[in-house]
């Protein structure tokens, strides 16, 4: 199947510039672009897996890399269509991240995000345990909670604060992607797991 690029309508940011989002929005599209072409390769590859076993083998592992990459911006731009809006005091989640992390929550993801190497700092919820996992996603497709639902995304590679902020601005860049989120989106992700 081939993927087709989703268009997000993402309001003007506070601090992060309409031309860091259009380079990052066409770096999203080359995950799209790439995962596609993959995928129609390892079709015709497959054709002769013993002649083609190393450039299936290598592909196969891409494949992942591409998909992760398409995916995980997907969640990332959605975050902020809509526009900023706060998180309910009274939602389902402002209750767990109480419960779970006693009003320290955006802290600590930011102390997540503001870990060094590219990557993403995620949060996910675990339906089976019934509570939320943290963690650091490096690149996009190593150390994930592989099962699990994604709440928050955030997007640590340095194309994502280069423009706005220099190599040395992530800290920067995650207050801004902090006070853009529609936490109302964020609210509804987590909501349709638990229901
Ligand atoms: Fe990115």
């Amino acid at each position: 199947m081939a993927y087709q690029e989703k268009k997000f309508t993402i309001p003007e940011l506070e601090g992060i510039s309409r031309e860091s989002l259009e380079q990052h929005l066409a770096l999203y599209a080359g995950y799209v672009k790439n995962f596609n072409a993959i995928s129609s390769k390892l079709v015709e590859y497959a054709a002769d897996t013993e002649k083609n076993a190393h450039a299936l083998s290598e592909l196969i592992r891409r494949k992942s890399f591409e998909f992760d990459g398409m995916r995980l911006h997907e969640y990332y731009f959605e975050q902020f269509e809509g526009g900023a809006k706060e998180l309910h005091k009274d939602s389902s989640l402002a209750e767990v991240f109480e419960k779970e992390y006693h009003g320290y929550f955006e802290e600590y993801f930011k102390a997540i995000g503001n870990m060094r190497g590219p990557g993403w700092a995620m949060l996910y919820y675990d339906p089976v345990g019934k509570e939320l996992q943290t963690g650091f996603a490096g690149e996009q497709h190593q150390g994930h909670f592989v099962t699990l639902p994604i709440i928050l995304a955030l997007d640590v590679w340095e194309h994502a604060f280069l423009l706005d902020y220099g190599a040395l601005g992530k800290a920067k860049y995650i207050d801004a992607f902090f006070k853009n989120l529609n936490w109302s989106l964020i609210e509804k992700r987590f909501a349709d797991i638990v229901k």
